[in-house]
């Protein structure tokens, strides 16, 4: 029997305060599991994160950590070795820090036969090191990547270059990459708030697979879907890192998973 005590024991750490799936479900967990405690979203500004995280750390036990500081946060924590590898940490359990958005994505495709599949990356944020991270994992060896903002395409080709090696192009080339690839990961936040991209998505009338991170049905994902294209939307992904996250924090229970579904029907 898990026994939860300490009102403030965990936390989201963001900035600024953004819609998270994670904030209702944990919160309704806890509730079924009665434990006494809240999942706190801390929306903490650059200097706010400065001054108090180190107490943060002190006082609470479990931590999610995202845009922007799961790069700063290992300044203050223990990192695991997929955190040093990756240069990223979504998780703190007491002090030590993990990544578990890479498994998370790992988990979906650790069964696909990537043989004959050239692989385009969209987007060079902290979750497209994951996906890529995991791609290494899976025995990836090379891979095509475009970003809006080149310079951060190029930060990333260099940060993974011991794991992958990365083809980064300006976006100005997309039509070019997209038409000599097959399988789409986008690791950008396109399509979150409903927006889309601007080539046209006629281009990927071929593709084999186009995967969006996004845990829901974007723009991306009904072309897909429209067109018959085999596909696949971010919610796996995020539900196998949170089941990874409640085991790190040892808290995990399959009712979680009884949670999900009630919140998504
Ligand atoms: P995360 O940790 O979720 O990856 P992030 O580090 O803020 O979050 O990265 C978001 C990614 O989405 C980046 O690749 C970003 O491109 P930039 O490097 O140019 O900022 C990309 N992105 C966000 N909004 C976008 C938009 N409207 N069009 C194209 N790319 C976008």
């Amino acid at each position: 029997m898990i026994k939860i005590k300490n009102k403030y024991k965990y936390a989201l750490i963001q900035y600024p305060k953004k819609q998270s799936i994670s904030y209702k479900i944990l919160n309704e967990y806890f509730k079924i599991m009665n434990f006494d405690c809240e999942y706190f979203d801390l929306s903490l500004s650059k200097d706010i994160f400065e001054r108090y995280i180190a107490k943060i750390l002190n006082k609470s036990e479990g931590l999610n950590i995202t845009v922007p500081y799961k790069e700063k946060i290992i300044d203050y924590i223990d990192p695991d070795q997929d955190v040093k590898n990756i240069k990223a940490c979504n998780l703190v359990y007491k002090n030590k820090g993990y990544n578990t958005d890479w498994i998370g994505f790992y988990e979906t495709i650790k069964d696909f036969d990537f043989k004959d599949k050239n692989i385009l990356i969209l987007g060079a944020g902290g979750a497209a090191k994951a996906i890529i991270y995991a791609l290494y994992k899976k025995g990836i060896k090379n891979i095509d990547l475009i970003n809006r903002t080149y310079s951060n395409s190029c930060i990333l080709k260099e940060d993974m270059k011991q794991f992958i090696d990365i083809n980064t192009y300006k976006k100005e080339k997309i039509n070019e990459i997209i038409l000599k690839n097959n399988f789409l990961i986008n690791c950008t936040s396109v399509g979150m708030y409903d927006q889309r991209f601007e080539f046209n998505y006629n281009l990927l009338s071929k593709y084999s697979f186009i995967y969006d991170i996004v845990y829901k049905d974007t723009e991306l994902i009904k072309y897909a879907n429209n067109k018959k294209i085999n596909n696949k939307n971010g919610f796996d992904m995020w539900k196998n890192q949170a089941i990874e996250n409640l085991k790190i924090w040892k808290i995990y229970d399959n009712k979680f998973e009884g949670v999900i579904k009630c919140l998504k029907t």
